[in-house]
């Protein structure tokens, strides 16, 4: 069965045709990300206005890509929640029209449920029950999914997502956006021990806290004009600290939930130095892990296909009341 799938949270707009939940036969992505550069952040307003713009022709792609025709598609997936309010809407304005001119069902998905999904894309999926980390620019939360339409959150962020930490810190390295791919090619050069930053402790052992990270990076910098070495020492040692958070506290979901699999998703998952203490640790721990391709690291359709089919198939569907939900 094939399911068009198609996002619009953020700065992207990406429309996918995958299989049965699994094969990917197209993943179309088209970003608005250049024209925000010079704010240092995502404007919501040039955001939805290009999302309206490239829409039709992202998914026309997509379509013409998979080689199939419109008559196909068996179910249309849209992520409905949570993002930015005007990018949601054209996605899910769009995907109403096409599930009405196409008559196939529709159905609104959550943004962090398909980011999970994002690593069992194009393999052979895990078994439930399983523990997830996503790691995004707006969420830090781990879940303990039973199955596809049962996932508890276990934890989650009291206030910065790691990816807006990453994004923070960047700006205040003077590096750019977004963050952390500029803090990831700087820790490169840096020493990941150089500096010991602390994140602050939660009220749940599970949850997340990364403002205090950041503000610690922000007084040490603060009038302070630093060589390319020192901006690089604190560099690698801020991600240093982000993941030894984000490792401990995994392991400790995976311990509290007696699983043995962990499926990590979300923008910062593309990290290099995050994937790389997770595989170190994992065979210690007895844990299987499923990252994913790094091109379904960040926004995409084809994960919000993936993880609509198996909702699809299980009977779910959406009205033409369906909205966009903002958190
Ligand atoms: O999942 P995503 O595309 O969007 C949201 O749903 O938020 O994640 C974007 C976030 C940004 O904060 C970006 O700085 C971060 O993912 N990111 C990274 C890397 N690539 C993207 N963080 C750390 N290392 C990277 N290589
Ligand atoms: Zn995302």
């Amino acid at each position: 069965m094939y399911i068009l799938g198609i996002e619009t949270s953020c700065d992207e707009t990406s429309a996918a045709v995958v299989e049965n939940g699994n094969s990917v036969l197209a993943n179309e992505t088209a970003t608005s990300l250049s024209f925000h550069k010079k704010y240092g952040g995502v404007i919501p307003e040039i955001a939805s206005r290009m999302q309206l713009e490239t829409i039709a022709q992202v998914t026309d792609s997509a379509l013409r890509v998979s080689g199939l025709k419109p008559k196909d598609i068996k179910g249309i997936a849209v992520t409905d929640r949570p993002g930015l309010p005007g990018s949601l809407l054209v996605g899910v304005s769009f995907a109403k029209s096409l599930s009405l001119s196409m008559d196939v069902p529709f159905l609104g998905i959550d943004h962090l449920q398909s980011h999970i999904y994002s690593g069992l894309l194009d393999i052979d999926r895990p078994r439930f029950p399983f523990i997830a980390l996503i790691v995004s620019g707006g969420h830090t939360s781990l879940f303990f999914v039973k199955d596809f339409d049962c996932m508890e959150v276990l934890g989650q962020t009291h206030d910065d997502a790691a990816g807006e930490a990453f994004d923070k810190v960047a700006k205040i390295l003077g590096l750019g956006y977004p963050g952390g791919p500029a803090i990831e090619k700087l820790s490169a050069k840096g020493n990941p021990r150089q500096i010991r930053f602390k994140c602050s402790e939660t009220k749940g052992a599970l949850d997340f806290s990364f403002s205090g990270i950041k503000t610690a990076v922000l007084y040490m910098v603060k009038n302070k004009q630093l060589s390319l070495k020192e901006k690089a020492d604190i560099a690698a040692s801020f991600q240093e600290s982000l993941i030894n958070v984000l490792v401990s506290k995994s392991w400790l979901a995976c311990e509290m939930k007696k699983c043995r699999t962990l499926v990590i998703g979300g923008g910062v998952a593309a990290n290099q130095a995050l994937r790389d203490r997770f595989m170190f640790e994992a065979g210690d721990k007895g844990v299987r892990l499923y990252f994913p391709e790094r091109k379904y690291c960040t926004d995409n359709a084809a994960m919000v296909a993936g993880l609509g089919y198996h909702l699809l198939k299980k009977g779910y569907r959406s009205n033409l009341y369906l909205s966009a939900k903002f958190n």
